[in-house]
C-alpha cells in the first residue's frame, strides 16, 4: 500500500530535480559550486550557490527515496518480478548518477559526461515510472486474479 505513494513520491521528487539540472546546464551555473560533496558555504545554502546546492540536496533526497521504493519492492508482498527488476535497476542508476555527478564536477563539466549524466537521468526516470505504474496496479492485479 505505502508502496505505491513512495514510488509516485520519488517520480515526483526526480522530476524536479532533472528540471532543476537543465536549468543549471542552461544558465551555466555548472561550476558555482566547484566542491564536493558541499558547496564553500556548507551544509547550509547561501544565495551564490543556491540553485547549485538545490540540485544536491534533492539528489540526495531523491537517492534516499529510490533506495527506499527498492526495499519495498523486494518486500512487498505478490511483488512480481518485472517491479524488483525496475526498482533494482533504479536504485543502480541513482547511486551511479550521483556519483557521476561528483565526478562532472571534478572532470569540469567534460561534455561527454554531462552527455551520460542527461542518458542515465532519462533511465532513470524510466525505471521510476515503470516502478510507479507496477507499484499501483499491484493490489489490482491480485484482485483480479481472484475473481
Ligand atoms: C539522482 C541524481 C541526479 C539526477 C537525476 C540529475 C539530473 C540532471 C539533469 C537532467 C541535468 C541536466 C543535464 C543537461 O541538460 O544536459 C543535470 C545537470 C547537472 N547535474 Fe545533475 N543530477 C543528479 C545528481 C547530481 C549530483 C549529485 C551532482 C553533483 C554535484 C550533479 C551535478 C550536475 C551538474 C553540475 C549539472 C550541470 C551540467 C552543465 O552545466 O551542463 N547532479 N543533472
Amino acid at each position: 500500500m505505502i508502496l505505491k505513494y513512495l514510488a509516485l513520491t520519488s517520480l515526483i521528487v526526480l522530476y524536479s530535480l532533472m528540471f532543476i539540472g537543465g536549468y543549471i546546464s542552461a544558465a551555466g551555473l555548472g561550476l558555482t559550486c566547484p566542491d564536493w560533496p558541499l558547496c564553500p558555504s556548507g551544509l547550509f545554502p547561501s544565495e551564490k550557490y543556491f540553485i547549485e546546492w538545490s540540485h544536491r540536496l534533492i539528489a540526495a533526497t531523491t537517492g534516499a527515496l529510490i533506495i527506499a521504493t527498492a526495499v519495498g519492492c523486494w518486500l512487498a508482498k505478490n511483488a512480481e518480478r518485472k517491479i524488483k527488476l525496475t526498482g533494482t535497476l533504479a536504485a543502480i542508476f541513482v547511486v551511479t548518477q550521483i556519483t557521476l555527478g561528483a565526478i562532472v564536477i571534478d572532470l569540469k563539466l567534460h561534455a561527454l559526461l554531462v552527455s551520460i549524466h542527461l542518458g542515465i537521468g532519462i533511465l532513470l526516470f524510466a525505471m521510476v515510472l515503470l516502478t510507479t505504474l507496477f507499484a499501483f496496479r499491484l493490489g489490482k492485479t491480485t484482485i483480479q486474479a481472484k475473481i
